[in-house]
């Protein structure tokens, strides 16, 4: 069966993963770089449930065992913090039931809610036994009531769950048992009794929890429509048929005010509905069907509102990550006026989800109780008719899909798998609102991307992770402009934007972030957050990146060029970092443009490295970095650094070859310069500003006469290349070392994947030949290797429909590979008919065409029936047109 579906869908993994659209970030920050702020305790760990309060200046943390306030301004500061453990008996009986104590019988904490200003709700997995309690704010600790947590907290410390707490009531997604095999949601109310789903896979199929959070009706349209609540996750699909489990991203929503019904869905959601979510590359028709995580942009506005969401495919090895954007106008169409799904029974025990295409009955099934059923004297879902209720019962499922915004995703990155995700709205100088997106990945990277009209951005990517671990929550607040990072090991706090980082006015500019903007007073990059209001005006900010409004800096001249002394025969090391991923360098010597494969160079990424450096060498060196705005159109070229190569002749005292030492920003880069046996200069750190403001430090170099340098030094520019000691290289027609370093990343990776695909190909082709899908040349194979004997000389096509030619086809093959020899042998172009439920195969072996020989020889009129196998095409089709 799978061969054309296998094969369209490897054609596409690779069109995706080669040439589909995906973004680089610009800036790679490393911790080292930043004054990241981190809270961890010794012993205790997940560090996952975070809940910032915007009154109390704190956050709280849900730990194992443990909770914190921390100060929301700087999370290194711990305010408060309580135990809260399992005591023995339940330990105990948590690990008879065959779970480790150390890993998934402690207390997790995973509820973190806000009740009023004194107290907080928090629910904990508690030896699968969770438990909630009260905790008082005053002095930090549980009241000590512990309620059943059934249903509001996962059993599972690793399974998958979410809760938000609106005006009192806990609303959570999540499972009902200790298996873990009952998925719930839920709302637990003090004044309410507890109001849940319907225990049935139509309702929800092994569902992902992922998010939930509350939508408040627009009071001043005057419509009496009730909040909402709507929940994110991912599950089963029911509607699709797929071999194994296709997952489908849902949105559900439910109605504050619901109250079950009276006799048809007593204690059960009256109003719950859920539809797919669409995120999606159309012309590519690759399909993102796993979300991760959902952020609710609130606006001033309710149709400003968008939901952000992070997906990946189910095929996790693709390596794509994806954002998508959903207007809220678009989510509530589709849960207003959208059409239902309902099961079909085909065949006896088969079902099917077709669409629904009867009438509805009246009031819709699924609505929130609003003015216009008010004035229908129905005031509660209480008095809904059973009819409404009995079909949404049976009718939980839109088949209006939610689409994205711009019907694609804002972001795609390759190589990465996003977890978490916060959006901030931004309003930069030239007035316009734009949307910057933080997303966490499953390495402990945070990635900030800008949505611009016509194209996406990420402005950098922060290592905030001291391991390589998932970021389990992430959080953002406006007020102390920090993001906040939970994970397994710890609390980390990190500013929006690190503009102070940009040196130069074309580095800030074309760093396209929105808060950050060059003040040419200060001659640095300020947060536009920072500054008053009336000092805005004298900014410099251009989002398309367009570096040419940058002042004029002054070029640095040839006398401020840092000196470099060689002895002949020894090699000299150029430092230049650049610090965008998006500009590449360029080395200009004497003014013309160096060449590698001239030259005995290599361009690495820290710098220039002169091998064996010769007379001919010697000469001014530029480090130029040309950058690529897409949206202002053009290059942009800077000076990086500028230097002045010398050869350091004999006579005179030993000289020493002059490798400079210079602190790159790399740490590793820096540590192994100093590499040995050669001397060193000590200078300034070098980095693009010191160039570009002509801040030039040219110091002699020192001579030091205890070494002696060898006559070749060992270097290692990049940190993975080592070109070993007194190593002499041929010059001309030695490989290009260059060449062959910047292709070996990816060469490997693509002949990798190539291997792969072609490996996935042989077995589906084995398969498919094994399987009796594929015709003649491999069918021969098949009858040799098998030997079997099934298919007789009659002549009949149901021959072919059963087993497709064996043996005797096999000696017919030997016939039509001289093709149809000159007519004699015409044939009729019957359809041999599989049913395999699979789409057409226009081709009858490789490749060859089906003969459509209709010419009058009155031999073949006479056996309308007699079938050449082997020329036929060979139809994969619905059994249904086979008779
Ligand atoms: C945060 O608090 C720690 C400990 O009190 C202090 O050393 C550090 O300077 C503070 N950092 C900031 C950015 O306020
Ligand atoms: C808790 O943290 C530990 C240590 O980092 C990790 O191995 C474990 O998987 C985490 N458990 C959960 C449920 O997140
Ligand atoms: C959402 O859609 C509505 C109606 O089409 C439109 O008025 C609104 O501006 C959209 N909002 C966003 C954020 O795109
Ligand atoms: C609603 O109830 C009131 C009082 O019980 C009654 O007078 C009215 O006719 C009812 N309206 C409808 C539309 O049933
Ligand atoms: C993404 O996650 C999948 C599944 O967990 C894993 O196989 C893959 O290696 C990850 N990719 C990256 C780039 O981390
Ligand atoms: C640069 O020019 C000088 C003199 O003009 C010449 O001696 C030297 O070889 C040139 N260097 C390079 C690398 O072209
Ligand atoms: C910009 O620079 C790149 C790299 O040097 C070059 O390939 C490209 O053609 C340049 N584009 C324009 C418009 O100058």
């Amino acid at each position: 069966m799978g061969f054309g579906v296998l094969g369209v869908f490897l054609g596409l993994l690779l069109e995706v993963s080669t040439h589909g659209p995906h973004s680089v970030p610009r800036t790679s920050w490393k911790r080292q770089d930043l004054d990241l702020l981190e809270f961890s305790e010794p012993g205790i760990f997940n560090y996952s449930t975070l809940l910032l309060s915007e009154e109390r200046d704190a956050l709280y943390v849900g730990a194992r065992d443990a909770i914190f306030e921390l100060n929301k301004r700087n999370v290194t500061v711990r305010n408060q913090k309580v135990q809260w453990k399992v005591a023995e008996h339940p330990m105990v009986m948590c690990t008879r039931k065959g779970k480790s104590r150390e890993r998934d019988c402690p207390n997790y904490i995973r509820v973190l809610q806000i009740v009023d200003d004194k107290r907080l709700y928090i629910c904990g997995t508690h030896a699968f036994q969770p438990q909630c309690d009260y905790l008082n704010l005053a002095d930090f600790s549980l009241e000590g009531r512990p309620e059943d947590g059934r249903g509001k907290c996962s059993f599972d410390p690793s399974q998958s769950f979410t809760a938000v707490m609106v005006d009192g009531d806990l609303y959570s997604g999540t499972a009902y048992n200790f298996l873990g095999s009952e998925p719930i949601i839920s709302r637990y109310s003090p004044s309410y009794p507890l109001l849940r789903t319907e225990y049935s896979t139509s309702w929800l199929n092994e569902p992902s929890f992922v998010f939930a959070d509350v939508i408040r009706a627009e009071k001043h349209r005057g419509d009496g429509e009730d909040d909402k609540i709507y929940y994110f996750f991912t599950e089963v699909s029911v509607e699709y048929e797929f071999f194994g489990k296709l997952l489908i991203p849902r949105v559900a929503r439910v109605c504050k005010g619901d109250l079950g019904g009276e006799r048809t869905l007593q204690k059960k959601w009256t109003s719950f509905l859920k539809a797919k979510l669409v995120c999606s590359m159309p012309e590519l028709n690759f399909v993102f069907n796993v979300v991760h995580d959902v952020f609710i942009l609130k606006g001033r506005d309710w149709r400003d509102t968008v939901f952000y969401g992070v997906f990946t495919s189910q095929w996790g090895n693709v390596g794509l990550s994806a954002v998508c954007a959903y207007n809220m106008t678009a989510v509530e169409e589709v849960f207003s006026k959208g059409k239902y799904m309902q099961k079909a029974t085909v065949e006896q025990s088969h079902t099917k989800w077709v669409r629904y295409n009867g009438i509805p009955p009246s009031p819709r099934p699924g609505a929130c109780i609003s003015n216009q059923l008010r004035q229908h004297n129905i005031s509660s879902s209480l008095h809904l008719p059973d009819k409404t209720l009995q079909f949404v019962r049976d009718h939980p499922l839109l088949e209006d899909p939610v689409l994205p915004i711009g019907n694609r995703p804002r972001l795609i990155t390759k190589d990465v798998n996003y977890t978490q995700i916060v959006v901030e709205r931004v309003q930069a100088l030239d007035g316009n609102i734009y949307d910057v997106i933080f997303t966490g990945t499953d390495k402990g990277v945070l990635h900030k991307s800008v949505v611009f009209e016509e194209d996406v951005h990420i402005v950098e990517e922060i290592q905030l992770l001291k391991n390589s671990e998932p970021i389990k929550n992430l959080l953002l607040s406006s007020e102390t402009r920090s993001v906040y990072a939970g994970s397994d090991s710890g609390v980390i706090q990190s500013p929006t934007a690190f503009c102070g980082k940009y040196s130069t006015c074309d580095d800030c500019v074309l760093a396209r972030d929105p808060y950050c903007a060059w003040d040419p007073n200060a001659a640095a990059c300020v947060c536009i957050l920072d500054v008053p209001k009336e000092q805005l005006r004298s900014l410099i900010q251009s989002l398309s990146g367009d570096a040419d409004i940058c002042p004029p800096v002054s070029s640095v001249s040839l006398k401020d060029y840092q000196k470099v002394l060689v002895k002949p025969g020894s090699s000299a090391e150029l430092p230049c970092m650049v610090n965008s991923n998006l500009a590449h360098v360029m080395w200009k010597s004497n003014n013309t443009l160096l060449d590698e494969a001239s030259r005995f160079h290599f361009i690495g990424e820290n710098g220039l490295l002169i091998y064996s450096v010769a007379p001919e060498d010697q000469g001014d060196y530029q480090c130029w970095s040309v950058e690529w705005a897409p949206s202002a159109g053009k290059n942009f070229s800077r000076l990086l650094a500028g230097y002045t190569l010398k050869l350091d002749l004999p006579p005179g005292p030993p000289a020493r070859t002059n490798r400079l030492a210079t602190t790159v920003r790399s740490q590793e880069t820096s540590s192994v310069l100093p590499a040995e046996g050669n001397g060193k200069t000590e200078r300034q750190p070098l980095t693009s500003a010191s160039f570009t403001s002509t801040v030039l430090l040219t110091s002699p170099p020192q001579t030091d006469p205890s070494l002696t340098p060898p006559p070749s030094g060992t270097v290692r520019l990049q940190p993975s290349r080592n070109i070993p000691a007194n190593s002499v290289i041929p010059r001309p027609d030695s490989q290009d070392p260059a060449a062959e370093y910047l292709q070996h990343n990816n060469s490997v990776a693509l002949l990798s994947l190539f291997l792969l695909f072609f490996l996935l190909f042989l077995a589906a082709m084995v398969y498919n030949c094994y399987m009796q899908y594929l015709p003649a040349p491999c069918l021969r194979l098949r009858a040799t290797l098998l030997g079997s004997n099934k298919c007789t000389h009659q002549p009949e096509y149901r021959a072919c429909e059963a087993g497709l030619m064996e043996a005797s086809a096999a000696e017919k093959i030997n016939m039509t590979e001289q093709p149809a020899q000159n007519g004699s042998q015409p044939t009729k172009n019957l359809q041999a008919l599989r049913d395999t439920g699979y789409e057409t195969e226009p081709e009858c072996g490789n490749g060859r065409l089906p003969s459509h020989n209709f010419g009058g020889d009155s031999s073949s009129q006479e056996k309308p029936f007699d079938v050449d196998c082997d020329s036929q095409s060979i139809q994969f089709a619905d059994a249904d047109d086979a008779y």
